[in-house]
């Protein structure tokens, strides 16, 4: 059993502790406001006065709070007490952030695990949590079997801004999901069809639609877009102005799909046609050195 300091008992924090507390795990809370550890030390957690009062009775410190200015504030305080400790940040930010603090935590000389939680609170613990993390290799496998109690623990890489690359490129994904539930719900809403009825049809569509993405992944792997297309972009194009226009004709805003229509006109020039809407991958991806 592993002693374990939650720093941030906001929602998230609050989860952390409660299924950490369950596992039988020493847990020591601090929170920036008092007064929101009590359910937890009714489960058996000590409240600490500071951050660095709760990190120094711990071998890892999981830092859990609104955003990376919180978290380096947090750090900030518990500074003396991380020498020779783990600091686990589960603060959602950017791959940016995460290496500047990772670096500042080197020169605290605490060892350092960025992460991301792919989960709600109450998931927390459950068989569908998955927490990415990135960082030092060694530090990640000295604690797995602790981090794998909070739901399944992925280690990306040594790269501290791994974690929440992926954390955020999935989050991108599930948006542009939502953006097109939205969109397509606002279409059907116009003509009196309710949401949960216009389900029935859009889940299982999007569901066998998940099957394309394997074939564009192939072509944007392979920067080759013309293998095996059976929708090419000049017919997607056609195809993606009529739903616009219906979409206007409709009275519904066309704000989430029509950056969509755009890249497709870009794209569509002599030659790419035939190609696969895949193309349009080339135009909002980073130019390498070399292209
Ligand atoms: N909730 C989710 O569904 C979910 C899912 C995945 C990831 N996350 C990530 O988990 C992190 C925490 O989320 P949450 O849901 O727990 O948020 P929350 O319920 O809004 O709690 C925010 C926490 O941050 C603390 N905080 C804010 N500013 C601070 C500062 N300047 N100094 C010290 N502490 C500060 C708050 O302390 P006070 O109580 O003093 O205000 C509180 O403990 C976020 O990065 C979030 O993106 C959340």
């Amino acid at each position: 059993m592993a002693t374990i300091a939650i720093l941030g008992l906001g929602a998230m924090g609050q989860a952390l502790a409660a299924r950490l507390l369950t596992q039988g795990h020493a847990v020591t809370v601090w929170n920036r406001t008092r007064g929101k550890a009590m359910a937890l030390a009714a489960k058996g957690a000590r409240e600490a006065a500071s951050a660095a009062e709760a990190v120094a009775a711990s071998d890892i410190a999981v830092l859990c709070v609104l955003d990376y200015a919180a978290a380096a504030a947090v750090i900030d305080d518990a500074a003396p007490a991380l020498a020779g400790r783990t600091l686990v940040n589960l603060t959602n930010g950017t791959p940016a952030q995460a290496r500047a603090a990772a670096e500042h935590a080197a020169g605290l000389e605490a060892a350092y695990l960025d992460g991301g939680i792919m989960a709600t609170p109450p998931m927390i613990g459950g068989e569908h949590a998955l927490i990415l993390y990135s960082g030092s290799k060694t530090t990640f496998d000295a604690h797995a079997a602790t981090l794998e109690g909070l739901g399944t623990a992925r280690y990306l890489g040594a790269d501290a801004g791994l974690a929440s690359l992926h954390d955020l490129a999935l989050l991108s994904g599930m948006y542009g999901l939502f953006a097109g539930f939205f969109q397509a719900t606002a279409l059907v809403d116009s003509e009196g069809i309710g949401a949960g009825e216009f389900l029935k049809l859009l889940v299982p569509w999007m569901t066998a639609m998940m099957g394309e993405l394997p074939g564009y992944a192939e072509k944007i792997d392979s920067g080759d877009h013309r293998v095996g297309v059976v929708s090419g972009l000049g017919m997607q194009t056609a195809s993606l102005g009529n739903i616009l226009t219906a979409i206007s004709e409709q009275g519904v805003a066309t704000d989430l799909l029509a950056p969509m229509l755009d890249l497709f006109r870009r794209r569509l020039g002599p030659g790419t046609a035939d190609e696969d809407i895949s193309g349009v991958f080339e135009l909002i991806r980073r130019t390498r050195a070399g292209d």
